[in-house]
């Protein structure tokens, strides 16, 4: 047995008994968000930790596996843990994955934050989900993820061939899997960004992977200026008109898995799965764009009618314990958006690393404490309702 994701922590113990000091980074989400808050400038602070309206939906994300608890059992024989899943044959050592978030380049201090969480992937075998919005080109990022596979988020633009181009360099770049977000054709409505007048990709960041590439520079000459870049992104980047019939399209591009994301009602996962996909991400994208209700509450259903294919799930996930309580629910793997782009914010990889290890720590201990040696264990237990 290689050893438990626990073992972890009593890592942390035994250095700091030989008196090496205890790492410097936070082991609580609300001191992450402090350290994140202090580093950020206010614009890009309020973008990653803001959301859609009232952020009563963000909110009720997190406060939904407050109302979910778990099972413990005791005597189950749950020294070894075995968190390990396989997505599409691709073997991963846990279920937990990093979820696309556009503005990560610019959440490190040396604006390479898409580079910083590669190579934080890399280290600790968790995926990166590499979004369109890169501060840096596909292919360079792809390069740092190191033998962890990664998956690449596409934000499908209004232009066909750009839309082609994109899913090419990222099959060819060794991406496994096309992460299709469809919940962000336009963008939601949000105060905190509208107080401060713009968001990143409207000054030009983040928009790496669309002047990278040969279709937008057939439209946008190298050298044009930073304006006509921005105005011509703006004008492709969603596309209002896709429907159910483009992903006939959308399949016949790519032999790679492809999986929907921000899907949340049953009948939208079945639809999915007719259209052959091979994944169905539920996900109300943090609560940034529609204002609707807590994702948690969504997954059951999702789960049930996505039948064979392995249902992704992120909104809300704040602990291990959190990951948990979704996997127990049904979820093959569980995202987080904002606490590793907190991370990113407080010390690079470095610190995104040591996120990834204590969450993994976490759920670990989470779930050998319970009882539960392995995923199917967990699954056959489910949660049970408090309150
Ligand atoms: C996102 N998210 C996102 N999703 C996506 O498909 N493509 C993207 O480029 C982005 N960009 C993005 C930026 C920021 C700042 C955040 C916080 C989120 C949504 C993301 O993938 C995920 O669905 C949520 O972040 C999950 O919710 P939590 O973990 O942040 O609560």
């Amino acid at each position: 047995m290689a050893g438990n994701f626990g073992d972890h922590q009593l890592g942390i113990y035994l250095s700091s008994l030989g008196d090496a000091p205890p790492p410097e980074f936070p082991f609580h989400i609300d001191e992450w968000a402090r350290r994140a808050e202090r580093a950020l400038p206010a614009d890009v602070w309020d973008y990653v930790v803001g959301g859609a309206g009232d952020e009563a939906t963000q909110d009720g994300n997190v406060a939904a596996f407050a109302r979910h608890g778990l099972m413990p059992r005791m005597l189950s024989g749950a020294q070894d843990r075995d968190l390990s899943i396989s997505l599409w044959g691709i073997d991963l050592p846990s279920p937990l994955l990093m979820a696309p978030v556009g503005v990560i380049g610019i959440c490190t201090e040396d604006g390479h934050g898409d580079l910083a969480a590669a190579r934080a992937s890399a280290a600790t075998g968790v995926p990166f989900i590499g979004s369109t919005l890169m501060q840096d080109p596909l292919e360079d990022v792809a390069r740092e993820c190191g033998d962890t596979p990664a998956f690449f988020q596409l934000y499908t633009p209004r232009n066909r061939e750009l839309a082609e181009s994109l899913v090419r360099r990222a099959e060819q770049a060794g991406y496994r899997a096309l992460v299709v977000t469809l919940d962000t054709w336009t963008l939601g409505y949000r105060p905190r960004d509208l107080r401060h007048g713009t968001f990143p990709q409207l000054s030009g960041l983040c928009l790496a992977n669309y002047t990278s590439d040969p279709v937008f520079q057939s439209m946008v000459p190298a050298g044009s200026d930073p304006l006509t870049t921005v105005a011509t992104w703006a004008g492709l980047f969603g596309d209002p008109t896709l429907t159910w019939d483009d992903l006939a399209w959308l399949r016949g591009l790519t032999d790679l898995p492809i999986v929907l994301k921000g899907i949340c009602a049953p009948d939208d996962a079945r639809r999915a799965a007719d259209a052959g996909m091979d994944g169905i991400y539920c996900s109300n994208h943090g609560g940034r764009q529609a204002a609707s209700a807590p994702a948690l509450q969504f997954l059951p259903g999702v789960v049930e009618a996505a039948g064979d294919l392995p249902v992704l799930f992120d909104s809300g996930v704040r602990t291990g314990v959190d990951a948990v309580k979704a996997l127990a629910l049904g979820a093959t793997a569980v995202g987080i958006g904002r606490p590793y782009a907190y991370a990113a914010a407080t010390g690079g990889t470095p610190a995104i690393e040591h996120l990834l290890r204590c969450l993994l720590a976490e759920m670990d201990l989470t779930m050998g404490l319970n009882g539960y040696a392995d995923l199917a264990a967990l699954r056959a237990a489910g949660t049970i309702p408090i309150g």
